[in-house]
């Protein structure tokens, strides 16, 4: 696959005014979400509810990608027609996890790391052959006492980069996430210091791994004190010291930065993405990658009403899709 194929994939992605709907949730992270607003787990379920989200109308104009779950890639609409092949008719690239989760690292209490290597060339030539066009890789660096160790940075780095290079190898274009989680008590400062050494470290493995950074997407936390810190930190100091890190760590070649929602609630990742964009212009298009905060109050509609709530809920997508999309710009208002 050609460099020139992958970096139109990238930069489609980060088309101007749109952004990525993260609905990659594995089974089991699925049926938390389900059962907080009380919604039976069953494969069925799964399936209408990811074909709720999909097949929202009017979708395509604010969203350029679709991040899916091997279990999704593989479901299709009531009517028969695949997922992947209704995101495609709107204009959405469909994408896929393919990371398995994180296990506790060996050697480093307290900290994990994202296994699924094994045997992913494989699966990248089956999930392309099913429509996808982009694949994410989370790793998760949790920040607490003496954590986290220069071990588990270098290894979530390393696996980053092995992963994306598979990616490329195979036509996807990799999204690499290396999330910093919000939970502790740290403080913005610690925060910063932390994602600045995870960025370092990982713009340093995919180097050493001859990654073309111009056919790669980067999913980032933003810089925020921890969910149980008493820091209060305003939407434009997250917003600044966000900024300042990025723009400290990341090789202006990269084609966009989406940012994930981590846990903050929907109004405040739009008002921090809607803030980095008014303080631009930046080398990179700045858009989101949310879950969460894409999907919970069109989760908790149709909780309340599995048959009768779909085209409320839909609004809802679209609604917060809509929101997202001006934030993109710099341009949303409450
Ligand atoms: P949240 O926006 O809910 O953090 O999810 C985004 C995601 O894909 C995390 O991997």
């Amino acid at each position: 696959m050609s460099i020139e194929t992958l970096a139109e994939t990238a930069q489609a992605m980060v088309a101007a005014g749109k952004g990525i709907l993260a609905i990659d949730e594995s089974s089991a992270t699925l049926a938390r979400r389900f059962a907080d607003v009380g919604i039976p787990n069953s494969e069925a379920n799964r399936r209408a509810y990811r074909e709720l989200l999909i097949t929202t109308p009017q979708l395509g104009e604010h969203i350029s990608g679709a991040i899916l779950y091997d279990e999704t890639i593989r479901q299709s609409t009531r009517d028969g027609v695949p997922f992947a092949r209704v995101l495609a008719d709107s204009g959405i690239l469909p994408g896929i996890k393919v990371d398995k989760g994180t296990q506790p690292l060996a050697g480093c209490p307290g900290e994990v790391v994202t296994e699924g290597l094994d045997g992913l060339r494989a699966r990248l030539e089956e999930y392309y052959k099913l429509g996808a066009r982009f694949a994410k890789w989370r790793a998760v660096i949790r920040i607490g006492d003496d954590i986290p160790s220069g071990t588990c940075i270098d290894a979530n780095s390393h696996a980053l980069a092995r992963y994306a290079a598979l990616c490329q190898e195979q036509g996807l274009v990799p999204m690499v996430e290396p999330e910093v989680l919000m939970d502790g008590e740290h403080d913005i400062e610690t925060s910063y210091e932390v994602h600045e050494v995870v960025l370092r470290s990982l713009f340093d493995a995919l180097y050493q791994h001859s990654i073309a950074l111009e056919g790669t997407i980067l999913k980032a936390s933003m810089v925020v004190p921890g969910s149980g810190s008493d820091d209060v930190a305003s939407i434009d100091e997250v917003a600044e010291s966000t900024l300042m890190c990025l723009k400290s760590t990341v090789p202006a070649i990269l084609p966009g930065i989406v940012f994930l929602s981590g846990g903050q609630d929907d109004e405040a990742a739009t008002a921090h993405l809607d803030a980095m964009n008014r303080m631009g212009p930046h080398p990179w298009p700045l858009s989101f990658s949310y879950g969460r905060a894409m999907q919970s109050a069109a989760m908790k509609l149709w909780s309340q009403d599995l048959a009768g709530n779909i085209g409320k809920a839909q609004d809802t997508v679209l609604s917060r899709a809509r929101a997202n999309a001006l934030a993109a710009q710099g341009q949303w208002s409450r």
